[in-house]
């Protein structure tokens, strides 16, 4: 048996075998969310082989049960590239979800913004991303599916949902290009401008090798930035990993009146 066929056996033995329709990934200072899922949660070192994700302020555990009527699988953290040098660090806990039947996943991060009109404590619903950081993490993998198409990545439809609720919640969600930057350091004024050029609207540390998996593993995926800071060079207000995480819950609080909302209006999936 594949190991995310052994995990998913286990989780549901512990959470009941109904499957989750969503996914969620929390990403840094937003990981407070699962404490709001009524079910079992599942710290990730019960689970072998889920990354231990080390980064301060995320919540490493898998939160299985229901948000707003609806079936989740919430993951507190996620590990990072920069945190290994492995771009497939999420694949197993990424599996494991396809394995207990989800289809949808929406992902979470903090991010830099590189437009004047979207500043820190804003969100930003991802419209497209480029791999900027060079890494995929399909790279090994044998199979013919790893030419998988990402003209469709971000999800139409999800979007148009998620758009829905941020309306109906009063929050404002552009739209724009994630800009994937390796880390662990933040990016130079030059890379902030390349970016920009490049046609990226944030910059950011994760997410995009998590979609590239994820529609390998057939998920249908839709991510928000929570923008915790201008780019480099783009204000006078330093950058750090501290100003990341007292910033995100600013953000945070719209993102889960958004998420809340999204999921109390889904469509039925299945
Ligand atoms: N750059 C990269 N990652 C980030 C940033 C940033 O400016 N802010 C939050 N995460």
């Amino acid at each position: 048996m594949s190991k995310s066929v052994e995990l998913a056996a286990l989780i549901r033995d512990r959470a009941g075998d109904q499957a989750p329709e969503y996914g969620l990934i929390l990403g840094s200072g937003l990981g407070h969310l699962s404490a709001h899922v009524a079910g079992t949660a599942i710290p990730y070192d019960e689970l072998p082989g889920f990354p231990h994700a080390g980064v301060s302020g995320h919540v490493p555990q898998l939160v299985v049960g229901q948000l707003e009527g609806r079936r989740v699988a919430v993951l507190g953290g996620r590990s990072h590239y920069y945190e290994s040098g492995r771009a497939d660090v999420m694949r197993l806990p990424l599996e494991v979800l396809a394995a207990l039947g989800t289809r949808r996943l929406i992902l979470t991060n903090a991010a830099g913004s590189l437009r004047p009109d979207i500043q820190p404590g804003g969100l930003m619903l991802l419209d497209d991303h480029i791999a900027f950081a060079g890494a995929n993490p399909l790279i090994g993998e044998p199979t013919e599916a790893r030419f998988v198409p990402m003209t469709d990545a971000h999800d139409g439809a999800l979007r148009a949902e998620l758009s829905a609720a941020a309306r109906a919640e009063g929050v404002e969600l552009p739209e724009g290009v994630y800009c994937w930057f390796s880390g662990p350091s933040f990016e130079t004024p030059a890379e902030i401008r390349a970016a920009r050029t490049l046609g990226a609207d944030a910059v950011g540390m994760s997410t995009v090798p998590e979609i590239i998996l994820a529609r390998f593993l057939g998920l249908r995926c839709a991510a928000i930035s929570v923008i915790t800071n201008m780019g480099a060079g783009l204000s006078d207000e330093a950058i750090s990993h501290d100003h990341t995480k007292a910033m995100a819950p600013i953000g945070a609080a719209k993102l889960e009146a958004v998420l809340r909302r999204f999921l109390r209006d889904a469509q039925d999936v299945r």
